[in-house]
């Protein structure tokens, strides 16, 4: 595995390789990585002559009052990882190499990003957007691989490569987890010891409000059986336990296959996200 840092670097090494005709499969990390970034790797690696994975923590998708500088970071173990996962080529720029100067040019996400997180993190999809739409020119990547666990992530990229014909297509990834059912995550570790024993109440009150659904339970009371539930079982703070259309994230549900069961619990020093998806058919 190579370790590149500019991004001129990086283009001159995959140029010639992909005009060879090899394909590239690419993940995007912010690093700090756990199974959850090795399953994106592993798929990657199955599908995709060259895998490229990308480590930068993206200060544009913070806002104000956020983690960015808490945001945990161990970039020597993050290239043992990746090295034993198959990535060939991790690409770690510098904050100066991906943001040399103020462009004023943002990306507005729709009303996808308005829901959910977007409603809590203002003008954090901005953010993932720029970074991705800079990170897809510099690997131009022919697949790009994403992780259900961020599923309102997901759907907004999705959204944006449809509609902006971007080249690279997106492949979807279930979410990897700890053995009492908690998401894997990069911020677990920013969880106090308590809060982390309490944690994996979050996928419990989720698989709950999946099985009332399937029993028969209108979809409002099942939002209601799941807040109830984490308010029970957790100290932490319910941002928000919404249901909604997936992947359109719209509030009607009428014409929709598929709902997302979405939960964001504060706790002390860590926010922590998980969802479900249900079938509606
Ligand atoms: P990060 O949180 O490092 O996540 C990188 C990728 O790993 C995302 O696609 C995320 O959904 C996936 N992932 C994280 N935890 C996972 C888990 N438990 N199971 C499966 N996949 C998991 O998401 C970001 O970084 C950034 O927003 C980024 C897309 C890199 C843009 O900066």
């Amino acid at each position: 595995m190579q370790i590149v840092r500019s991004i001129a670097e990086l283009k001159n090494i995959l140029n010639p390789r992909k005009r060879e005709g090899r394909t590239v499969g690419f993940v995007p990390t912010m690093g700090f990585l756990h199974e959850g970034h090795m399953e994106l790797v592993e798929e990657a690696r199955k599908d995709h002559d060259i895998v490229v994975m990308s480590i930068f923590v993206n200060p544009a998708q913070f806002g104000p009052g956020e983690d960015y500088d808490a945001y945990p970071r161990d970039e020597q173990h993050d290239a043992e990882l990746a090295s034993t996962a198959g990535v060939d080529y991790l690409f770690i720029p510098s904050v100066d190499e991906m943001y040399p100067r103020k462009s004023g040019i943002s990306i507005l996400p729709g009303e996808q990003a308005s829901r959910l997180c977007g409603a809590s993190r203002p003008g954090h999809f901005d953010g993932v957007l720029k970074v991705l739409l800079k990170l897809f020119s510099i690997v131009d990547p022919d697949e790009s691989y994403f992780g259900m666990k961020d599923a309102q992530q997901l759907a907004i990229i999705e959204t944006f490569v449809q509609d902006f014909n971007l080249r690279t297509s997106i492949a979807r990834v279930p979410t990897v987890r700890e053995e009492d059912g908690l998401a894997k995550s990069s911020r677990n570790v920013r969880l106090l010891e308590h809060e982390r024993n309490e944690a994996s109440a979050i996928n419990r009150a989720l698989s709950q409000g999946k099985r009332s659904y399937y029993e028969g339970v209108p979809l409002q009371e099942v939002a209601k059986i799941v807040r109830k539930a984490i308010e029970e079982e957790t100290s932490g703070t319910i941002d928000y336990v919404d249901v909604l259309a997936y992947p359109s994230l719209e509030e009607n549900i009428d014409d929709t296959d598929e709902v997302i069961l979405a939960a964001a619990v504060q706790f002390t020093h860590a926010r922590l996200i998980d969802n479900i998806i249900m079938s509606t058919i």
